[in-house]
């Protein structure tokens, strides 16, 4: 199919239904469709949107396309769940069908306000000579699941001195106060953060940019979110373009987060910032939108997936998942993530092991299902590689190498299955404390590997496409190494 920007843009209504019926019907029948991870029916996902506790359950809406796996005009998908691992969809949709967002509903997120639900998204629109307009603009999601647009624009254009890549609405409260941060490009070109403010939530005040850093933000900043993680303002945002001398990354685009001590709202400012850092150290993370929950938690979760790259899965008419929902928190000053305890409730068959060996491979398990957690220990001064989801000859293989003395763990994924995205290298690097013991947590869902190394200390995320006879985990070393660990298969019943 030659997805001309004219059929990107075309109609949802405008769609044969024997069309979608057949591409159900080829994604359903797809390999490196995933289990326990939030995917798409059809077509592509993108960011996470509208993460929420609301009516006795969360919420979380999606950027998607559902005719293909290309960047066609957005809409907003909905899931429901009351554990944060098993999610159900519903028809619920924002969909891009009003005259404020007839180009794409785009991100934003959700705040429950008296009985309902309050989202905020970007409405793109383009005029007769594709011209973007960018307008903010709300609806409301009653208990009955009803969805109700907000008639008017909230904000119908950005404000003098910023360009129309102008998006990504977050709403929270703060002392008393409805407060919108939005990712913005300003004249000069160069990514920013804007503050509006309001006490209604339909009439908006600009506020000014907020400055949660003092380097110079690329030439866009997309999905500004700010949260409190124990008691301290934690800012994530993906800066476009963002130059390497000041962070160095290898994705297209980093997922980033600066730490603060405060948030100052009179001079817009979050106070003492940390330098910027990578929120993982993988290959497909962006997008990360997060909350604080109604217990006090601070919730996080990621797009698995980068813009303008071209997914192996895309020959089956799909694309990307969102991450495991990650409970965030501060630790002698570091970020850590992890997946919610909740999550432990997918772990069936539990199987421990330890072994010893010298300069060998050895077979850990066998035949495993391509959905498991797995959780290796390996004590400081020792060094060796894990293999995972090798194949019968052993020559293909996901390889996560540790040296503990050093503290450096580096992910290989050149051999792990369908190559893709090689322009952007197929390793990553990632460093914890040296001369400390090591642990792993390793996500495996088919096509998705979210590795937490030290409980969290570090997190490597990234798609990669196995054949079916990638069934064994494997441990290696040039030297003496002991580990132990355990492996359980991890299933989403229904
Ligand atoms: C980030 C992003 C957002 C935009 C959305 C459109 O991936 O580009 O800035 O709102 O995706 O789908």
């Amino acid at each position: 199919k030659q997805w001309t920007t004219k059929l990107r843009y075309q109609n949802y209504g405008d769609w044969p239904t024997t069309y979608v019926a057949a591409l159900e019907q080829q994604v359903s029948k797809a390999p490196w469709r995933l289990n326990y991870h939030i995917q798409p029916t059809t077509g592509l996902l993108n960011d996470p949107n509208g993460f929420s506790f609301f009516n006795g359950e969360w919420h979380l809406f999606y950027q998607t396309y559902p005719f293909g796996p290309v960047h066609g005009v957005k809409s907003w998908a909905h899931m429901t769940s009351r554990d944060l691992v098993h999610w159900q969809k519903d028809d619920v949709s924002l969909l891009p069908d009003s005259l404020l967002d007839s180009h794409g509903v785009y991100s934003g997120s959700a705040l429950p306000v008296g009985d309902e639900l309050f989202i905020m998204y970007t409405g793109n629109v383009r005029d007769e000579n594709w011209q973007r307009q960018s307008i903010q603009a709300g609806a409301w999601l009653t208990k009955q699941k009803l969805l109700r647009k907000i008639p008017q624009a909230l904000i119908s254009q950005p404000p003098a001195g910023y360009t129309t890549e102008f998006r990504d609405p977050q709403v929270f409260v703060y002392q008393g106060e409805y407060v919108m941060l939005i990712g913005s490009q300003d004249v000069a070109q160069q990514g920013q953060v804007v503050v509006y403010e309001s006490k209604d939530l339909l009439d908006w005040q600009y506020r000014g940019q907020l400055h949660f850093t003092e380097q110079q933000m690329g030439f866009m900043v997309e999905c500004p979110n700010l949260v409190e993680v124990d008691g301290q303002p934690v800012m994530l945002f993906c800066p476009q373009g963002l130059a390497q001398n000041i962070l160095t990354y290898d994705n297209i685009y980093p997922n980033t987060y600066v730490i603060g001590t405060a948030l100052n709202m009179k001079n817009l400012s979050l106070e003492q910032p940390t330098a910027l850092q990578n929120l993982d150290d993988g290959f497909d993370v962006y997008a990360t939108q997060a909350i604080t929950a109604p217990d006090g938690r601070a919730l996080a979760v990621s797009w698995v997936g980068l813009p303008e790259l071209t997914y192996p899965s895309f020959v089956d008419g799909w694309a990307h998942c969102l991450s495991l929902v990650k409970e965030l928190r501060l630790k002698e000053g570091r970020l850590y993530q992890y997946p919610v305890v909740e999550t432990m409730a997918l772990r069936k068959h539990e199987r421990h092991f330890n072994g010893s060996l010298t300069n060998e491979t050895v077979l850990m398990s066998e035949g495993v299902s391509q959905s498991f957690e797995l959780e290796v220990n390996v004590a400081r001064h020792q060094r060796g590689a894990l293999r995972l989801l090798a194949n019968p000859a052993e020559d293909a293989y996901l390889e996560i190498s540790f040296d503990t003395f050093s503290g450096k763990i580096e992910i290989d994924r050149s051999c792990a299955g369908e190559p893709f995205a090689e322009e952007y290298g197929s390793v990553r690097q990632t460093a914890v404390p040296e001369n400390a013991d090591l642990s792993l947590n390793i996500f495996v869902d088919q096509s998705i590997c979210e590795i937490f190394i030290n409980k969290g200390l570090k997190v490597c995320t990234l798609r990669f496409f196995p054949k079916e006879d990638q069934k064994k985990l494997l441990i290696l070393s040039e030297e003496t190494l002991k580990y132990d660990g355990k492996l359980w298969d991890l299933v989403a019943l229904p």
